[in-house]
Protein backbone atom coordinates (compact mmCIF):
# COMPACT_ATOMS: atom_id res chain seq x y z
CA UNK A 1 0.00 0.00 0.00
CA UNK A 2 3.05 2.51 0.35
CA UNK A 3 4.26 1.97 -3.16
CA UNK A 4 1.70 3.90 -4.58
CA UNK A 5 1.68 6.33 -2.17
CA UNK A 6 5.48 7.03 -2.65
CA UNK A 7 4.64 7.05 -6.83
CA UNK A 8 1.88 9.79 -5.99
CA UNK A 9 4.35 12.02 -3.89
CA UNK A 10 7.07 11.42 -6.04
CA UNK A 11 5.02 12.94 -9.05
CA UNK A 12 3.49 15.48 -7.29
CA UNK A 13 7.12 16.40 -6.32
CA UNK A 14 8.54 16.41 -9.89
CA UNK A 15 5.41 18.27 -11.23
CA UNK A 16 5.41 20.91 -8.72
CA UNK A 17 9.25 21.66 -9.25
CA UNK A 18 8.38 21.66 -12.68
CA UNK A 19 5.42 24.00 -12.86
CA UNK A 20 7.55 26.18 -10.34
CA UNK A 21 10.54 26.30 -12.98
CA UNK A 22 7.93 27.34 -15.74
CA UNK A 23 5.73 29.81 -13.71
CA UNK A 24 8.91 31.78 -12.00
CA UNK A 25 10.36 32.17 -15.52
CA UNK A 26 7.23 33.43 -16.72
CA UNK A 27 5.99 35.73 -14.24
CA UNK A 28 9.41 38.03 -13.83
CA UNK A 29 9.14 38.52 -17.32
CA UNK A 30 5.55 39.65 -17.55
CA UNK A 31 5.64 41.73 -14.02
CA UNK A 32 8.47 43.71 -15.13
CA UNK A 33 6.95 43.88 -18.48
CA UNK A 34 3.45 45.16 -16.69
CA UNK A 35 5.46 47.46 -14.32
CA UNK A 36 7.65 49.21 -17.29
CA UNK A 37 5.51 49.78 -20.03
CA UNK A 38 3.85 52.55 -20.99
CA UNK A 39 -0.06 52.45 -20.28
CA UNK A 40 -1.91 55.05 -22.71
CA UNK A 41 -1.25 57.84 -20.51
CA UNK A 42 -2.89 56.44 -17.63
CA UNK A 43 -1.58 56.05 -14.04
CA UNK A 44 0.57 52.75 -13.71
CA UNK A 45 -1.68 50.06 -11.80
CA UNK A 46 -0.82 49.96 -7.73
CA UNK A 47 1.04 47.18 -6.55
CA UNK A 48 -0.84 47.30 -3.14
CA UNK A 49 -4.59 46.39 -5.64
CA UNK A 50 -2.42 43.41 -7.22
CA UNK A 51 -1.15 42.07 -3.86
CA UNK A 52 -4.70 42.46 -2.70
CA UNK A 53 -6.43 40.37 -5.97
CA UNK A 54 -3.73 37.88 -5.91
CA UNK A 55 -4.71 36.67 -1.81
CA UNK A 56 -8.35 37.09 -2.87
CA UNK A 57 -7.87 34.56 -5.95
CA UNK A 58 -5.81 32.17 -3.96
CA UNK A 59 -8.07 32.46 -0.41
CA UNK A 60 -10.94 31.01 -3.31
CA UNK A 61 -8.19 28.10 -4.73
CA UNK A 62 -7.85 26.92 -1.61
CA UNK A 63 -10.57 27.07 0.02
CA UNK A 64 -12.05 25.28 -2.99
CA UNK A 65 -9.32 22.69 -2.31
CA UNK A 66 -9.65 22.25 1.30
CA UNK A 67 -13.59 21.36 0.92
CA UNK A 68 -12.22 18.83 -1.17
CA UNK A 69 -9.93 17.51 1.16
CA UNK A 70 -12.78 17.51 3.52
CA UNK A 71 -15.20 15.60 1.22
CA UNK A 72 -12.68 13.26 0.73
CA UNK A 73 -11.65 12.07 4.83
CA UNK A 74 -15.34 12.39 5.53
CA UNK A 75 -16.97 10.13 3.22
CA UNK A 76 -19.76 9.20 5.12
CA UNK A 77 -20.41 12.94 6.69
CA UNK A 78 -23.79 14.50 5.10
CA UNK A 79 -22.98 17.48 2.75
CA UNK A 80 -24.60 19.44 5.49
CA UNK A 81 -22.21 19.16 8.16
CA UNK A 82 -19.48 20.17 5.38
CA UNK A 83 -19.84 23.83 6.45
CA UNK A 84 -18.84 23.52 10.14
CA UNK A 85 -16.12 20.88 9.62
CA UNK A 86 -14.55 23.51 7.21
CA UNK A 87 -14.85 26.22 10.11
CA UNK A 88 -13.49 24.00 12.51
CA UNK A 89 -10.53 23.40 10.60
CA UNK A 90 -9.59 26.48 9.38
CA UNK A 91 -10.33 28.58 12.92
CA UNK A 92 -8.59 26.10 14.64
CA UNK A 93 -6.93 26.94 18.46
CA UNK A 94 -3.40 26.63 16.12
CA UNK A 95 -5.26 29.20 13.73
CA UNK A 96 -3.08 31.97 14.88
CA UNK A 97 0.22 30.92 14.05
CA UNK A 98 -0.28 31.84 10.34
CA UNK A 99 -0.24 35.16 11.22
CA UNK A 100 3.10 36.33 11.64
CA UNK A 101 4.02 34.52 8.21
CA UNK A 102 0.77 35.83 6.53
CA UNK A 103 1.94 39.43 7.31
CA UNK A 104 5.60 38.68 6.14
CA UNK A 105 4.92 37.55 3.17
CA UNK A 106 2.26 40.68 2.50
CA UNK A 107 5.51 42.46 3.05
CA UNK A 108 7.62 40.20 0.58
CA UNK A 109 4.99 40.55 -2.32
CA UNK A 110 4.48 44.08 -1.86
CA UNK A 111 8.60 44.54 -1.71
CA UNK A 112 8.98 42.13 -5.10
CA UNK A 113 6.90 44.39 -7.00
CA UNK A 114 8.89 47.35 -5.69
CA UNK A 115 12.12 45.45 -6.90
CA UNK A 116 10.88 44.59 -10.18
CA UNK A 117 9.87 48.16 -10.67
CA UNK A 118 13.25 49.62 -9.95
CA UNK A 119 15.63 46.88 -11.83
CA UNK A 120 15.95 44.90 -14.72
CA UNK A 121 14.60 41.61 -14.86
CA UNK A 122 17.20 39.82 -14.95
CA UNK A 123 19.16 41.79 -12.54
CA UNK A 124 16.30 41.18 -9.87
CA UNK A 125 15.99 37.46 -10.68
CA UNK A 126 19.65 36.67 -9.92
CA UNK A 127 19.83 39.27 -6.97
CA UNK A 128 16.63 36.96 -5.97
CA UNK A 129 18.65 34.10 -5.55
CA UNK A 130 20.06 35.22 -2.27
CA UNK A 131 17.01 33.89 -1.03
CA UNK A 132 18.87 30.28 -1.38
CA UNK A 133 21.40 31.97 1.46
CA UNK A 134 18.67 33.09 3.92
CA UNK A 135 17.02 29.75 4.00
CA UNK A 136 19.98 27.71 4.37
CA UNK A 137 20.89 30.39 7.42
CA UNK A 138 17.22 29.89 9.13
CA UNK A 139 17.21 26.62 8.50
CA UNK A 140 20.47 26.51 11.19
CA UNK A 141 19.15 29.19 13.19
CA UNK A 142 15.11 27.94 13.46
CA UNK A 143 15.42 24.00 12.61
CA UNK A 144 18.91 23.21 14.29
CA UNK A 145 20.03 21.97 10.71
CA UNK A 146 23.45 21.73 10.06
CA UNK A 147 25.43 21.81 6.95
CA UNK A 148 29.00 20.32 5.55
CA UNK A 149 31.83 22.49 4.65
CA UNK A 150 31.40 22.22 0.90
CA UNK A 151 28.03 23.36 1.08
CA UNK A 152 29.01 26.31 2.59
CA UNK A 153 31.34 27.39 0.01
CA UNK A 154 28.80 26.58 -2.40
CA UNK A 155 27.14 29.21 -0.68
CA UNK A 156 29.57 31.66 -0.63
CA UNK A 157 29.89 31.26 -4.30
CA UNK A 158 26.87 32.12 -4.74
CA UNK A 159 26.94 35.46 -2.57
CA UNK A 160 29.82 36.12 -4.79
CA UNK A 161 28.19 35.42 -7.88
CA UNK A 162 24.91 37.58 -6.80
CA UNK A 163 27.49 41.02 -5.71
CA UNK A 164 29.38 40.79 -9.01
CA UNK A 165 26.08 40.38 -10.75
CA UNK A 166 25.34 43.61 -9.12
CA UNK A 167 28.28 45.54 -9.60
CA UNK A 168 28.50 44.93 -13.62
CA UNK A 169 25.15 45.22 -13.51
CA UNK A 170 25.67 49.17 -13.17
CA UNK A 171 27.73 49.03 -16.79
CA UNK A 172 25.88 48.16 -19.86
CA UNK A 173 26.04 44.54 -21.54
CA UNK A 174 28.05 45.48 -24.11
CA UNK A 175 31.13 47.07 -22.18
CA UNK A 176 31.12 45.18 -18.41
CA UNK A 177 34.07 42.82 -19.14
CA UNK A 178 36.30 45.81 -20.48
CA UNK A 179 34.97 48.19 -17.42
CA UNK A 180 36.30 45.28 -14.38
CA UNK A 181 38.96 44.72 -16.48
CA UNK A 182 40.03 48.35 -16.21
CA UNK A 183 38.36 48.88 -12.85
CA UNK A 184 41.06 45.37 -11.35
CA UNK A 185 44.27 47.15 -13.14
CA UNK A 186 42.89 50.45 -11.42
CA UNK A 187 41.55 52.27 -14.18
CA UNK A 188 37.76 53.86 -14.22
CA UNK A 189 35.52 53.71 -11.54
CA UNK A 190 32.10 52.10 -11.97
CA UNK A 191 29.09 53.78 -12.11
CA UNK A 192 27.74 54.92 -9.21
CA UNK A 193 24.11 53.18 -8.83
CA UNK A 194 21.41 55.21 -9.25
CA UNK A 195 18.53 55.90 -6.11
CA UNK A 196 15.82 53.73 -8.51
CA UNK A 197 18.74 50.89 -8.74
CA UNK A 198 19.58 51.36 -4.92
CA UNK A 199 15.69 51.60 -4.11
CA UNK A 200 15.27 47.90 -6.00
CA UNK A 201 18.39 46.35 -4.86
CA UNK A 202 17.19 47.09 -0.96
CA UNK A 203 13.77 46.16 -1.65
CA UNK A 204 15.05 42.10 -3.25
CA UNK A 205 17.61 42.16 -0.54
CA UNK A 206 14.54 41.97 2.21
CA UNK A 207 12.39 40.14 0.38
CA UNK A 208 15.16 37.52 -0.05
CA UNK A 209 15.23 37.65 4.08
CA UNK A 210 11.61 37.51 4.32
CA UNK A 211 11.58 34.60 1.94
CA UNK A 212 13.87 32.54 3.82
CA UNK A 213 13.00 33.21 7.01
CA UNK A 214 9.24 33.17 6.29
CA UNK A 215 9.37 29.26 4.17
CA UNK A 216 11.46 27.59 6.95
CA UNK A 217 9.09 29.41 9.25
CA UNK A 218 5.91 27.74 7.32
CA UNK A 219 7.75 24.21 6.23
CA UNK A 220 8.76 23.74 9.78
CA UNK A 221 4.39 24.51 10.21
CA UNK A 222 3.49 22.48 7.99
CA UNK A 223 5.15 19.30 8.17
CA UNK A 224 4.73 18.73 11.69
CA UNK A 225 1.15 18.81 11.24
CA UNK A 226 0.61 17.56 7.64
CA UNK A 227 -1.14 14.19 9.26
CA UNK A 228 -4.00 16.10 10.94
CA UNK A 229 -4.23 19.32 9.18
CA UNK A 230 -4.33 19.58 5.26
CA UNK A 231 -2.02 21.59 3.30
CA UNK A 232 -5.03 23.58 1.60
CA UNK A 233 -6.47 24.63 5.37
CA UNK A 234 -2.89 25.77 6.14
CA UNK A 235 -3.38 27.87 2.84
CA UNK A 236 -6.99 28.97 3.44
CA UNK A 237 -5.41 30.05 7.04
CA UNK A 238 -2.21 31.83 5.47
CA UNK A 239 -4.25 34.06 2.68
CA UNK A 240 -7.17 34.63 5.10
CA UNK A 241 -4.71 36.31 7.30
CA UNK A 242 -2.73 37.93 4.74
CA UNK A 243 -5.98 39.67 3.52
CA UNK A 244 -5.78 41.91 6.44
CA UNK A 245 -2.25 43.84 5.88
CA UNK A 246 -2.83 43.56 2.37
CA UNK A 247 -6.16 45.60 2.79
CA UNK A 248 -5.77 48.10 5.54
CA UNK A 249 -2.14 48.77 5.50
CA UNK A 250 -1.89 48.45 1.63
CA UNK A 251 -4.63 49.49 -0.04
CA UNK A 252 -5.95 51.62 2.56
CA UNK A 253 -3.47 53.07 4.45
CA UNK A 254 -0.29 53.27 1.95
CA UNK A 255 -2.42 54.08 -1.51
CA UNK A 256 -5.84 54.86 -0.20
CA UNK A 257 -6.17 58.53 -1.67
CA UNK A 258 -4.64 57.41 -5.11
CA UNK A 259 -7.14 54.97 -4.96
CA UNK A 260 -9.57 57.34 -4.02
CA UNK A 261 -8.51 59.70 -7.14
CA UNK A 262 -8.14 57.04 -9.92
CA UNK A 263 -10.06 54.14 -8.45
CA UNK A 264 -9.17 50.50 -7.75
CA UNK A 265 -8.45 49.26 -10.99
CA UNK A 266 -6.35 52.30 -12.93
CA UNK A 267 -4.11 51.22 -15.08
CA UNK A 268 -5.50 47.58 -15.56
CA UNK A 269 -4.94 45.78 -18.93
CA UNK A 270 -4.51 42.11 -19.78
CA UNK A 271 -0.81 42.08 -18.90
CA UNK A 272 -1.85 43.24 -15.11
CA UNK A 273 -4.26 39.83 -15.17
CA UNK A 274 -2.00 37.77 -16.36
CA UNK A 275 0.80 38.76 -13.73
CA UNK A 276 -2.20 38.28 -10.85
CA UNK A 277 -3.08 35.28 -12.27
CA UNK A 278 0.81 33.88 -12.71
CA UNK A 279 1.37 34.72 -9.16
CA UNK A 280 -1.86 33.42 -7.32
CA UNK A 281 -0.94 29.87 -9.69
CA UNK A 282 2.49 30.53 -8.12
CA UNK A 283 1.51 30.75 -4.36
CA UNK A 284 -0.25 27.52 -5.03
CA UNK A 285 2.57 25.76 -6.83
CA UNK A 286 4.88 27.08 -4.10
CA UNK A 287 2.67 25.84 -0.76
CA UNK A 288 2.61 22.27 -2.70
CA UNK A 289 6.78 22.33 -3.09
CA UNK A 290 7.05 23.14 0.38
CA UNK A 291 5.10 20.79 1.63
CA UNK A 292 6.17 17.64 -0.38
CA UNK A 293 9.30 18.75 -1.43
CA UNK A 294 11.17 21.35 0.83
CA UNK A 295 12.53 24.64 0.70
CA UNK A 296 15.80 24.00 -0.98
CA UNK A 297 14.33 21.90 -3.58
CA UNK A 298 11.67 25.15 -4.00
CA UNK A 299 14.80 27.60 -4.24
CA UNK A 300 16.56 25.33 -6.81
CA UNK A 301 14.09 25.57 -8.96
CA UNK A 302 13.69 29.03 -8.79
CA UNK A 303 17.13 29.58 -9.68
CA UNK A 304 16.96 27.21 -12.84
CA UNK A 305 14.20 29.15 -14.14
CA UNK A 306 16.94 32.18 -15.04
CA UNK A 307 18.41 29.64 -17.84
CA UNK A 308 14.64 30.05 -18.89
CA UNK A 309 13.42 33.18 -19.02
CA UNK A 310 17.46 33.88 -20.41
CA UNK A 311 16.96 31.87 -22.79
CA UNK A 312 13.39 32.56 -23.91
CA UNK A 313 14.26 36.28 -23.88
CA UNK A 314 16.79 35.64 -26.14
CA UNK A 315 14.88 33.18 -28.46
CA UNK A 316 11.93 35.54 -28.61
CA UNK A 317 13.57 39.17 -28.77
CA UNK A 318 16.59 37.73 -30.49
CA UNK A 319 19.04 39.19 -28.06
CA UNK A 320 22.52 37.70 -27.84
CA UNK A 321 23.57 36.16 -25.05
CA UNK A 322 26.25 38.76 -23.48
CA UNK A 323 26.44 40.71 -20.10
CA UNK A 324 25.65 39.59 -16.71
CA UNK A 325 23.87 36.27 -16.90
CA UNK A 326 26.03 34.96 -19.42
CA UNK A 327 28.51 34.70 -16.66
CA UNK A 328 26.51 33.37 -14.16
CA UNK A 329 24.95 31.14 -16.54
CA UNK A 330 27.72 27.98 -16.14
CA UNK A 331 26.69 28.71 -12.74
CA UNK A 332 22.78 28.05 -13.40
CA UNK A 333 23.15 25.01 -15.54
CA UNK A 334 25.23 23.52 -12.83
CA UNK A 335 21.97 23.96 -10.77
CA UNK A 336 20.45 22.45 -13.56
CA UNK A 337 22.04 19.57 -13.08
CA UNK A 338 22.15 18.91 -9.37
CA UNK A 339 17.88 19.64 -9.89
CA UNK A 340 17.64 17.37 -12.23
CA UNK A 341 19.90 15.00 -10.50
CA UNK A 342 17.68 15.47 -7.38
CA UNK A 343 14.23 14.99 -9.33
CA UNK A 344 15.92 11.58 -10.17
CA UNK A 345 16.26 10.75 -6.82
CA UNK A 346 13.83 12.39 -5.18
CA UNK A 347 12.99 8.88 -2.84
CA UNK A 348 16.13 8.52 -1.91
CA UNK A 349 17.15 12.28 -0.70
CA UNK A 350 13.77 11.96 1.00
CA UNK A 351 14.78 9.31 3.43
CA UNK A 352 18.14 10.74 4.25
CA UNK A 353 16.74 14.73 4.71
CA UNK A 354 14.19 14.26 7.50
CA UNK A 355 11.63 16.36 7.43
CA UNK A 356 11.54 19.56 9.60
O1 LIG B 1 10.13 33.70 -3.48
P1 LIG B 1 9.45 32.76 -2.56
O2 LIG B 1 9.57 31.35 -2.97
O3 LIG B 1 9.73 33.00 -1.12
O4 LIG B 1 7.92 33.18 -2.79
C1 LIG B 1 6.92 32.59 -2.12
C2 LIG B 1 5.60 33.06 -2.73
O5 LIG B 1 4.65 32.04 -2.58
C3 LIG B 1 5.02 34.29 -2.08
O6 LIG B 1 4.42 35.07 -3.07
C4 LIG B 1 3.97 33.75 -1.14
O7 LIG B 1 2.90 34.65 -0.97
C5 LIG B 1 3.52 32.50 -1.88
N1 LIG B 1 3.09 31.42 -0.99
C6 LIG B 1 1.76 31.07 -0.94
N2 LIG B 1 1.36 30.03 -0.14
C7 LIG B 1 2.25 29.37 0.60
C8 LIG B 1 3.62 29.71 0.58
C9 LIG B 1 4.01 30.74 -0.24
O8 LIG B 1 0.95 31.69 -1.62
N3 LIG B 1 1.82 28.38 1.35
Amino acid sequence: AQAPQQYWQVSVQRTSLILLVLQNSALVMVMHHSRNSPTNHQPRYLASTAVLLVEIIKLAASLSLAIYDLLQSHPASPASDIPALLWQSIFAPDCWKLVVPAALYTLQNSLVYVAISNLDAVTFQVTYQLKILTTVLFSILLLGRSISLRQWLALVLLTLGVALVQISGQISSEDWRERLSSLIRGGAALNVPTSSAFRGFTAVVAASITSGLTCVYFEKLVKDSLASVSLWTRNVQLSFFSLFPALFIGVLWQDGAAIARDGFFAGYGPIVWVTIALQAFGGLVVAVCIAYADNVAKNFAASLSIVVSYVATALLFRTPMTGPVSFFLPFCLTRMRILLGMLTNTRSRREVRPSC
